[in-house]
């Protein structure tokens, strides 16, 4: 195992194969050879430094020699955990070993860099030739979907330091948009009013966020508030209420919630933010000991103006059921059904569990009889991911299909995030209770759409009957 492992890495630098046998038999020594600036360096800026960065989330810098060298054990304890472990690092928890595999902007490390990085910390973390570092651009950087066309911050509100968690709205923000315009990929940010340098340089303050969760939905006018028909499909989508009718009506809506990573739609698909339009936040906060200050940005990469959608139809399948009986100190399974009553273009895999929640599988049930997983993932509440399939990857499933959705819940004190595991839990919106949510967004399809989409797959594919 271990030097099968050696001369995958050797191979990996660029040694000829033939000699990599040879080199691969010291295996101390080719460990030695990995260095920071030249094999690290580069898997870090690209997988951690997004959130390991000065002024971002987490709470050391990876950017630097300086900056790495200190946490190099802890480093190789994270990146080396299975798939699905919830404290991997990484926070990315999709099951290697079955179902689609093909996600966009996955930060996730391959083996062959999972086991570099072991052997940079086996081999003493060396620095290396400064000469082989690569620049990282802090500004262009700032954002993981490039430079925003818009960004559009919420009012800003005081949270006290103690408080009850709040339930409320924020808005609207005026978008400032004088054409409708359709949204390629959004991405959010909690940012922090800090008073002053002092205030600043506390250690660890900006670790600690306020905001719980918020739906950003667009308003079709900036002045515009209340109930119409838009904040009501919103609400349900928090809610739970599967609106699989398409009452999104095309505009933009997501439950943005901590830890996030940034939404990427499918170009077929028109995500509209009208001209004139707002947003509104429906948050839940959760006070942090001190007052905080905060507001929301919202960055948008827009379609170029002109852009026709393909689609608009589309929705998230919501709670899957109210009836959830989880017993305290134990594992619990709770499976759910959802017949699909239309063909849909599935564009995301977004598991929605609460804190005891520690992983779900998707599964398809064709109308053939035939039966996929479509994935399985670990899941750790403080990092609520939305896994974006390619677009060539996106499932395509026919009217009749049955999802099944399979949750494990581990109430027991072996997760850290169950306040009180002698608890008995059941369906609420706190997080000490529980839920099971597919939120995966779906394209609904006419049986034309489905063939045609079908068509297209096809095209170069040998495609073969299932008979079974
Ligand atoms: C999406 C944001 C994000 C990404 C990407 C990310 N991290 Fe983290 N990381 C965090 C946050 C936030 C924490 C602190 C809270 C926690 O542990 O969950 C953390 C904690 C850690 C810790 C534990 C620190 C300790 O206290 O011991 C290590 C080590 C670490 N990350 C390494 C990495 C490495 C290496 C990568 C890339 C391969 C990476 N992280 C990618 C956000 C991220």
């Amino acid at each position: 195992m271990r030097s099968n492992r050696l001369i995958k890495l050797v191979v990996a630098f660029g040694v000829p194969a033939a000699m990599a046998l040879v080199l691969a038999l010291p295996a101390p020594a080719a460990a030695e050879d990995v260095t920071f600036t030249r094999d690290v360096a580069p898997i870090f800026h690209r997988s951690c430094a997004n959130c390991h960065k000065p002024g971002s989330i987490a709470p050391m810098s990876l950017l630097s020699y300086e900056d790495a060298r200190p946490w190099a054990r802890s480093i190789r304890d994270k990146v080396s955990r299975p798939d699905d472990d919830p404290e991997r690092m990484p926070p990315w928890f999709i099951e290697k070993n079955v179902g689609i595999q093909k996600f966009k902007d996955d930060p996730s490390l391959t083996p062959d860099e999972v086991a570099t990085i072991a052997a940079w910390v086996d081999g003493g973390a060396q620095r290396g030739d400064p000469a082989h570092m690569p620049e990282y651009n802090l500004e262009a950087e700032e954002w993981t979907i490039g430079t925003p066309d818009l960004i559009v911050r919420s009012p800003s509100m005081t949270l006290p330091g103690v408080a009850p968690d709040w339930y409320g709205r924020m808005g609207p923000a005026p978008t400032g948009l004088t054409t409708d315009r359709y949204v390629k990929a959004v991405e959010f940010r909690e940012v922090r009013h800090l008073e002053g340098e002092a205030e600043r340089a506390k250690e660890g303050d900006l670790n600690y966020f306020v905001v719980h969760h918020a739906v950003v939905m667009a308003t079709p006018g900036a002045a515009a508030d209340g109930d119409s028909d838009q904040d009501a499909s919103a609400a349900d989508a928090a809610e739970g209420t599967a609106s699989v009718e398409g009452r999104y009506r095309g505009l933009f809506n997501v439950v943005w919630e901590l830890g996030q990573n940034a939404t990427i739609y499918p170009d077929t698909l028109g995500v509209k933010l009208p001209a004139g339009s707002g947003l509104n936040f429906d948050l839940h906060t959760h006070s942090i000991g001190t007052d905080a200050t905060f507001s929301i940005d919202v960055a948008f990469d827009l379609h170029p103006e002109g852009y026709e959608p393909k689609y608009t139809n589309a929705a998230t399948f919501g709670s899957l059921t109210y009836d959830l009986d989880i017993p305290g100190n134990k594992e619990t399974v709770i499976e759910a059904m959802y017949p699909m009553d239309k063909a849909g273009l599935l564009l995301n895999f977004e598991p929605h569990l609460h804190s005891s929640g520690r992983r779900m599988c998707l599964e398809a049930l064709y109308p053939s009889g035939y039966q996929e997983t479509i994935n399985c993932a670990g899941y750790n509440h403080n990092w609520v991911k939305v896994y974006h399939y390619e677009d060539d990857a996106a499932p395509l499933l026919p009217k009749g299909t049955v999802l099944k959705v399979t949750a494990w819940y581990d109430n027991t004190a072996g997760n850290p995030r169950v306040a009180d595991p002698r608890n008995w839990k059941g369906w609420g919106s706190r997080s000490i209770d529980d839920m099971l949510f597919l939120l995966s967004r779906v394209i609904w399809l006419t049986d034309e759409e489905y063939e045609a989409e079908y068509q297209a797959r096809s095209k170069g594919l040998t495609v073969t009957q299932n008979n079974n």
